[in-house]
């Protein structure tokens, strides 16, 4: 149900890891495989297409810069603006029309980014948790989010073969700490339902491994 009390046909499921686990790859691929079921299926985003997504990613790419201090506070915000829009703008209304939604990243990449990059000093982490989930709290909870582990070193090796320049994340230290943090991601979003699947096992077997363990949820 969304927050809103409104009946939803379909499902939402989110796709969650570090930078190079495959969460593109393989909401494409389960994607591909639930449509030759003939389900309605969305694929989408965060940051999304949108206005303030498209913001982000400049961020990302370096294109736009803010002042560093600030920065993790700044994101956290935008990213949470960003999520309301896209429900608003897409997920939902996609729900209500019986698709199965399939987000590569939600909120979930909030608590672990935003609040490893924010957390140091004097403010804990446990407090930047504790305020990113307070300026998600509006956003629709997904009926499930997939997690996908992988090691840092194999990460790295992906996103050295996709090549191209770094985004803002991608730094081996940060994406190293950011592995153990996603090991226990339901510890971030209490009451979700968080399924771990081995993201370095070959590519269609972590697929198979993804269309088994959503059967009870999408059906
Ligand atoms: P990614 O998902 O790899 O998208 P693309 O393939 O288009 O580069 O990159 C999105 C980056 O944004 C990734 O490093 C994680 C980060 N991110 C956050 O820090 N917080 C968030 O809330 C979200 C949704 C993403």
């Amino acid at each position: 149900m969304s927050d809103a009390g409104e009946p939803r046909g379909g499902a939402f499921v989110v796709f969650e890891g570090i930078d190079g686990a495959g969460t593109t790859t393989q909401a494409a691929l389960y994607a591909a495989r639930l449509r030759a079921r003939r389900r309605l299926v969305h694929v989408t985003n965060e940051p999304s297409g949108g206005p303030i997504g498209s913001l982000i990613r400049q961020v990302l790419r370096h294109r736009v810069a803010m002042p560093s201090g600030r920065q993790p506070d700044t994101m956290a915000l935008l990213f949470a603006a960003d999520r309301l829009d896209h429900l608003g703008s897409e997920i939902e209304p996609c729900l209500r029309e019986g698709y199965v939604v399939l987000s590569d990243r939600y909120d979930l990449s909030s608590l672990a980014y935003q609040a490893t990059t924010g957390a140091g000093g004097a403010r804990e982490l446990a407090e930047m948790v504790a305020w990113i989930r307070e300026l998600n709290r509006h956003a629709l909870r997904p009926d499930a989010t997939i997690v996908l582990d992988v090691s840092p070193e194999v990460a790295a090796t992906r996103r050295d073969k996709r090549g191209g320049p770094r985004d803002l994340y991608e730094t081996t230290e940060l994406q190293a700490r950011l592995a153990e943090v996603y090991r226990r991601a339901e510890d971030l979003t209490p009451g979700d339902r968080v399924i771990h699947l081995d993201g370095e096992a070959p590519v269609s077997a972590v697929t198979d491994a993804i269309e088994a363990a959503l059967a009870p949820i999408v059906g």
